[in-house]
């Protein structure tokens, strides 16, 4: 044991199954980057007020769960709970609202709240998000929830499930938000959630205590209370997923973490994954960017929780990126042989091919057992003897089948093996 280990509440990931992980993310990312997002690298850091004007004050993430501190300079500094605010900052900054628009853009990486661990609930979090900026279109909205929709289908994720709902406008929410306070305050609540009804009614929806929700039985909806416009868009944005396949459940009740959502809001739950069942979830934020002093540009987005959904995976007994790490795993007997054997894999490795050998002063059974290991579906081996003749074996993993080739025809035989001979050629 040493006497170190990682910070409480955050998972690593090593091999093998850093290979899943790397595959989920992959996977999450593969549909925004096939539609035209772009990649943004964002600081792990930033201005504390960002978070604050961007996310809300009130907001359990920032008001509990940031990680905040006092950099050098004096200056307050938190580590990102999340990626959407530090994206519209970063377009705002960049001006990249003064080209052409929709600005699509997509980040992966590691964000940091200061909640109680425990599986599924990290505090250092890794998500792929998008953003999708500067157009209110419904098909937009569409978009991005099939885009999620598809990432997690192609893990070959049968049981999550969309829940969707509109939270309004600045138009239609205060109202309903008068409405709603004004249904609270006649309830028998206890003293800490009558203060949160005051400070934000909605979210005493989402209060998961059976007693409260009880009482919240005959709560108003918003989605009973949408204007016109949020009506319209909200019909547009079904009638589109259903074009395109996506199956969703109408949620009216949905509550999310984060302030700044407007109309279509979205989760993707697990059902297997017990508590922390939401495995991404996002929706429109039509007055952020102008919350933190940009233009009043609409936006749209998802932020998909990597942790989770390889915990989803795994639920539902799939193992992603669980394929063998090379394609090729070659092996000299006798010391004297290295180089050559270093030599072809150089080439094989320039063909394109995955290709590992045995290092350090291993016999053979080790380093038959090392490329048994590497799931390699063929071994070439190559000792004295067959130096001398000109030759190398080729043994067939699977079958145990072995063939002896000529040694200079062996690069041009493996990528044919492989099916790769013609565009390794
Ligand atoms: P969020 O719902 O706070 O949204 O986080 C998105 C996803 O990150 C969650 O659904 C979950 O899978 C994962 N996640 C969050 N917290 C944790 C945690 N402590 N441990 C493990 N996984 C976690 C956002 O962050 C928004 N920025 C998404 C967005 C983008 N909305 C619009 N654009």
């Amino acid at each position: 044991m040493t006497r170190f280990s990682a910070p409480k509440g955050v998972p690593e990931y090593f091999p093998p199954e850093s290979a899943a992980f790397l595959a989920v993310r992959e996977a999450l990312s593969e549909p925004a980057r096939r539609a035209g997002y772009g990649y943004v690298e964002l600081p792990m850091f930033e201005d504390t007020a960002l978070f604050v004007h961007g996310v809300g004050e009130s907001t359990d993430v920032v008001s509990k769960e940031m990680y905040t501190f006092e950099d050098r300079g004096g200056r307050s500094i938190s580590l990102r709970p999340e990626g959407t605010a530090g994206v519209m900052r970063l377009v705002v900054q960049h001006r990249l609202d003064k080209g052409p628009l929709p600005v699509k853009l997509w980040y992966a990486g590691a964000f940091f709240r200061a909640e109680r661990p425990q599986l599924g609930r990290y505090r250092q979090l890794q998500q792929v998000g998008i953003e999708a900026i500067g157009v209110d279109d419904p098909a937009l909205d569409a978009e991005v929830i099939a885009l999620a929709d598809e990432g997690y289908r192609s893990l070959g994720l049968a049981q999550y499930e969309l829940q969707l709902t509109s939270l309004g406008c600045s138009s239609c929410r205060p109202p309903y938000r008068e409405l709603l306070a004004r249904f609270l305050a006649g309830l028998d609540l206890d003293e800490a959630t009558r203060a949160r009804a005051q400070a934000n009614p909605l979210r005493v929806l989402d209060d998961k205590r059976p007693e409260v929700q009880a009482l919240l039985g005959g709560a108003p909806l918003m989605a009973d209370h949408l204007c016109e416009d949020c009506r319209g868009h909200y019909d547009a944005v079904r009638g589109y997923l259903a074009d395109q396949g996506v199956s969703w459940t109408e949620a009216p009740r949905l509550v999310r973490g984060l302030d700044y959502y407007t109309r279509t809001t979205f989760e993707f739950s697990h059902p297997l994954l017990g508590a922390q069942s939401g495995i991404g979830g996002g929706g429109r934020y039509d007055g952020l960017m102008e919350s933190i002093g940009g233009a009043a540009l609409s936006g749209i987005g998802f932020g998909l929780g990597t942790d989770r959904t390889l915990l989803a995976c795994r639920a539902e007994g799939l193992e992603p990126g669980s394929g063998a790490l090379v394609d090729v795993f070659l092996v000299a007997i006798g010391d004297g042989n290295r180089g050559r054997v270093m030599r072809l894999l150089a080439h094989l490795r320039a063909m394109g091919l995955r290709v590992d050998t045995a290092y350090g002063d291993k016999g053979v059974k080790a380093s038959m057992k090392a490329a048994d290991r590497s799931g390699a579906g063929i071994v070439v081996i190559v000792g004295d003897d067959d130096v001398q003749r000109g030759v190398g074996q080729v043994k067939d993993m699977l079958s145990g089948d072995q063939v002896e080739v000529p040694w200079d025809d062996m690069a041009a035989y493996v990528a044919d093996r492989l099916g790769q001979g013609e565009d390794a050629r």
